[in-house]
């Protein structure tokens, strides 16, 4: 699993460019399910046929990234946010996009007071290039990169750029291949574009047209200095979320899932985010409203390129997400 997990970390896939992060995806999982398909807006929908209530299981495939705006005349290229992107966190990291050209981020504090905390429009990223024309030979302008953060793993914390959401994206790869029986009609679907708000899963939810829906994605967590006062933490469990800022979990789903962690003695804490969403506040809305749930995965400096879980909460979301469908909705 965590050869896995550092394999689609490593894959950059910005918002929009998940083409490669679905390959591996399918390569895995083929084996395992009835159909794969791939939609207009760049969700890969895995289907697993059964007779019950149709489900449906989410992870997002993308992760956030920078979208060049302008090059200057020196060759330095302007860069806008793709998701949830700090100027503190992008300054002085390396990025990748897509053809390969890497690049590192750096500020121009020309017209930054003193003491002040920089905005993304005082960062630019330099590819080695000392004119726009050099620049041009290598990207365009929309072209997007990700940020690099390597993986690797201590005691029972890892840490990696796109932990959001690779690490949910592991979670369903790994439920898919350990499920041992089922009576729902499962769909997995990877979606496309969560760091953009939510966009793959909207429309996803109206092609599947859930009866019940279960989101996976990370969470943060309250056990790090700072003004946040979440209960959440590493080590805790798999979260079951309750409430974030787009989402309001159905009781039926909640209860359930409380009910088997109980049962089987999977470790599990209580998830109230303030702030954020995931695809399950896209999902709960669609048609007529479906009963909705999400299992977080608790994660220390999300968008950042040193994302850290733990691994046993990884497993306990895992054994969460096998549980209920063997038990079904
Ligand atoms: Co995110
Ligand atoms: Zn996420």
């Amino acid at each position: 699993m965590l050869k896995l997990l550092e394999k689609l970390t490593q894959i950059p896939a910005p918002s929009g460019s998940e083409e490669r992060i679905h390959n591996a995806i399918r390569e895995e999982i083929a084996p395992f399910v009835d159909e794969i398909s791939v939609d207009a807006l760049g969700n890969l929908i895995a289907h697993k046929k059964g007779n019950g209530a149709r489900v449906m299981f989410a992870a997002h495939t993308d992760e956030i990234g920078l979208i060049v705006t302008f090059i200057t005349d020196k060759g330095l290229l302007k860069v806008s946010n793709l998701g949830g992107v700090s100027a503190i966190n992008a300054l002085y990291q390396r990025v990748c996009f897509a053809n390969g050209t890497e690049g590192v981020v750096s500020l121009d504090n020309t017209n930054l007071e003193d003491g002040k905390t920089p905005r993304l429009s005082d960062l630019y990223v330099d590819i080695g290039a000392s004119t726009q024309e050099e620049a041009e030979k290598k990207v365009c302008i929309g072209d997007t990169a990700a940020f690099s953060g390597k993986f690797s793993t201590q005691g029972n914390m890892a840490v990696s750029k796109a932990l959001d959401d690779r690490a949910g994206c592991v979670v369903l790869i790994e439920t898919i291949k350990q499920i041992k029986s089922h009576t729902n009609d499962l769909y997995f679907v990877f979606t496309a574009s969560e760091e953009l708000g939510l966009r793959g899963a909207k429309a996803a939810a109206f092609t599947v047209n859930p009866d019940y829906a279960v989101a996976i994605d990370v969470t943060r967590t309250g056990d790090v200095p700072g003004k946040l006062e979440m209960a959440v933490r590493l080590g805790g469990g798999a979260a079951i979320k309750i409430k974030d800022s787009s989402f309001m979990a159905h009781p039926y789903i909640k209860q359930r899932m409380t009910e088997i962690c109980e049962e089987k003695g999977i470790p599990h804490q209580f998830e109230v985010l303030e702030q954020g969403g995931t695809d399950s506040g896209a999902i709960h809305l669609s048609g007529g409203g479906v009963p909705s749930g999400c299992i977080s995965i608790p994660t220390r400096y999300i968008h950042s390129p040193a994302e850290m879980i733990d691994i046993r909460d990884l497993e306990a979301a895992i054994r969460l997400a096998v549980s209920l469908i063997e038990k079904g909705l």
